[in-house]
């Protein structure tokens, strides 16, 4: 038995949500420290998550949460640089490959960007998944070789340690199984503790909205950003947020080595031109908030100085820039059944269906087939004609296609010419500071 005596008890806080109350800084600090050493359940934990998530919390209970958080693990300093930090977080979306050439393009202008990042979960794609695609790369880093690496090259992109706000681990873990992800208190607070444990002097968030996003819809996008915002600006981190349409799949790769393929196709001068512009706001956002704003980030991508970084960074980390990436065994190619304009090609299935063909992962243990994924051929506008290549599956067993032309079902359809296209408006929609 215990001989300590605890000073909440956590019924009365669960009641306290439920009947929508404020609870203090001392009860949100005891009951995060609580649940973390075990002392509460995590049965009780979910029935506070679900009262969180049906009547909200104030932005002081917020902010309170997400330093409990971050006061369950270790934090980060990287004030012995002696270069500005800056970091990027997107919510996540189909295609979105954007860290890849966006932090070797800021690292360029000798910012450090400590992109601590994780792995895929769902039809969103893990950032490492995509660079392990790249022969002998390798995301586990000491801190000591993640310092070195951003003071040689000022990039770096490894996973987060363990280490950095455990409370929201387990918290995540259980949201996941109980339907109380979508709260934004708790997402907010969850993607916040991260990277203010991590010690960036500055972040840039890119919080997506459409049928491939996390947030369906904008308006619950707009208050997501908002608050992850405050809290930036409360715990002294410079923050800014842009928030983007993913209502159509973000470029025209979807995979894990297709998309390292097309990044590195940005970094040479190219791309698509959704990718670019993506890169290009949110390096200028990154910069602004390092104290470049002037930087002239096309210059970066049209000179070579984005591609040399990327190659000194990659190389850093045991990856070969120049190996050949892996190639599925077997492709089919969808073709166009008739003429006309694309109108229509939804983020989430796209996404799903490249999951399906092996890109992405069931469970936490389970391995990805990193030449799995989808090459699209044409964007929505786009002219088409009968018979022409609209996308391209690529799996490694031929069984997969058959589950993944599944999800694509009513995914994408040929209009007549005229006809409104539904991709969901620009892509930057707005931002946030
Ligand atoms: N990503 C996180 O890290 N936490 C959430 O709650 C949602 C997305």
């Amino acid at each position: 038995m215990s001989d300590t005596v605890e000073a909440f008890d956590a019924v009365d806080l669960i009641r306290t949500k439920r009947d929508r109350g404020e609870l203090s800084t001392e009860q949100i600090r005891w009951l995060i420290d609580a649940y973390t050493r075990g002392y509460v359940g995590d049965e009780q934990m979910a029935a506070m998550a679900m009262a969180i998530l049906l009547n909200g919390m104030e932005r002081r209970e917020i902010r309170d949460l997400t330093l409990a958080m971050i006061a369950s693990g270790e934090t980060m300093s990287f004030d012995t640089l002696g270069k500005p930090t800056v970091d990027k977080h997107s919510t996540g979306g189909v295609g979105d490959k954007i860290t890849l050439p966006l932090m070797p393009l800021v690292a360029s202008f000798g910012v450090a960007v400590p992109q601590l990042s994780g792995r895929g979960l769902g039809h969103t794609g893990g950032t490492l998944d995509k660079l392990e695609s790249i022969p002998g790369w390798r995301a586990e880093l000491s801190n000591e070789e993640m310092f070195e690496q951003l003071r040689v090259h000022s990039g770096v992109i490894c996973a987060a340690g363990a280490g950095l706000a455990p409370a929201d681990k387990r918290l995540y873990a259980l949201r996941d199984t109980t339907g109380t992800v979508e709260a934004i208190p708790l997402i907010a607070s969850s993607i916040m503790s991260k990277k203010i444990a991590e010690g960036t002097g500055a972040l840039v968030l890119d919080v997506k909205f459409g049928s491939g996003a996390f947030m369906q819809d904008i308006e619950k996008s707009r208050e997501l950003a908002r608050t992850m915002v405050d809290l930036g600006t409360d715990a002294g981190v410079t923050t800014t947020a842009l928030l983007t349409n993913m209502n159509v799949p973000l470029g025209l790769a979807i995979g894990n080595a297709n998309e390292v393929r097309e990044s590195v196709e940005v970094l040479a001068g190219g791309g698509p031109a959704d990718v670019v512009e993506l890169t290009i706001a949110l390096a200028r956002e990154m910069l602004a908030a390092a104290g470049q704003p002037d930087a002239d980030v096309e210059a970066a991508l049209a000179d070579g100085r984005a591609m040399d970084s990327w190659r000194a960074i990659i190389a850093a980390q045991g990856g070969d820039p120049d190996a050949a990436l892996p190639v599925a065994r077997e492709t089919h190619t969808v073709l166009a059944d008739r003429a006309g304009v694309l109108v229509e090609q939804q983020a989430l299935p796209f996404g799903i269906a490249a999951w399906r063909l092996g890109a992405g992962r069931a469970r936490k243990q389970d391995p990805v087939q990193h030449a799995a994924g989808i090459d699209l051929h044409a964007k929505p506008g786009d002219r088409v004609a009968e018979g022409q290549p609209l996308f391209t599956l690529s799996a490694d067993e031929p069984a997969r296609f058959a589950r993944a032309l599944d999800a694509l079902e009513g995914a994408y359809r040929i209009g007549d010419e005229g006809e409104a296209v539904q991709n969901g408006g620009p892509l930057i929609a707005d931002r946030i500071a």
